[in-house]
């Protein structure tokens, strides 16, 4: 089993997220690719069974843009994948996590969760113990 976690992050909240989401993927036993559209190709993140994606709540409720890049070259691969999403917010109520994992489901791939794993800010304990748990499941 092969999990793929990718994040971008403008301020390092989302970036923390990512990196408890890995601690999570290798308690589980599986192969973690970890990294950043800048580090990760996406023909490795596609060759993975299961793919996690994190990126904060930007502009108005969208994906951060360089993510929106990344997110867009791997589509048209996510057929039959598992795929999650997570990332950190302030102010919304978690819109740009859902919109994602419409197109996502769209696509063709099982989505974890529809809402995905929001954090608020700077994940706490608690939100820490969510992403380790969905590395450790999905
Ligand atoms: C330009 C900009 C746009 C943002 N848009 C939203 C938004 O639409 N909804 C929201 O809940 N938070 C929004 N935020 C807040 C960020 O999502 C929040 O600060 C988050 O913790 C940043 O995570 P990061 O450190 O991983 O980049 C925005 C922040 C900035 C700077």
């Amino acid at each position: 089993m092969k999990k793929a976690v990718v994040y971008t992050s403008t301020t390092g909240n989302t970036e923390a997220m990512a990196k408890a989401v890995a601690v999570g993927v290798q308690s589980s036993g599986a192969e973690l690719v970890f990294g950043t559209p800048g580090t990760v190709s996406a023909d490795e993140v596609l060759s993975c069974d299961v793919i996690i994606l994190g990126s904060p709540a930007m502009g108005d409720e969208e994906v951060e843009e360089e993510m929106e890049g990344f997110y867009t070259s791997i589509e048209a691969g996510l057929s039959g994948k598992k795929v999650a999403v997570f990332g950190s917010y302030d102010w919304g109520d978690g819109q740009w996590l859902r919109s994602w994992t419409e197109r996502i489901a769209a696509a063709g791939a099982a989505v974890v969760s529809k809402d995905g794993l929001a954090g608020h800010l700077e994940p706490d304990a608690e939100c820490t113990a969510q992403c380790e748990s969905l590395g450790k499941t999905a």
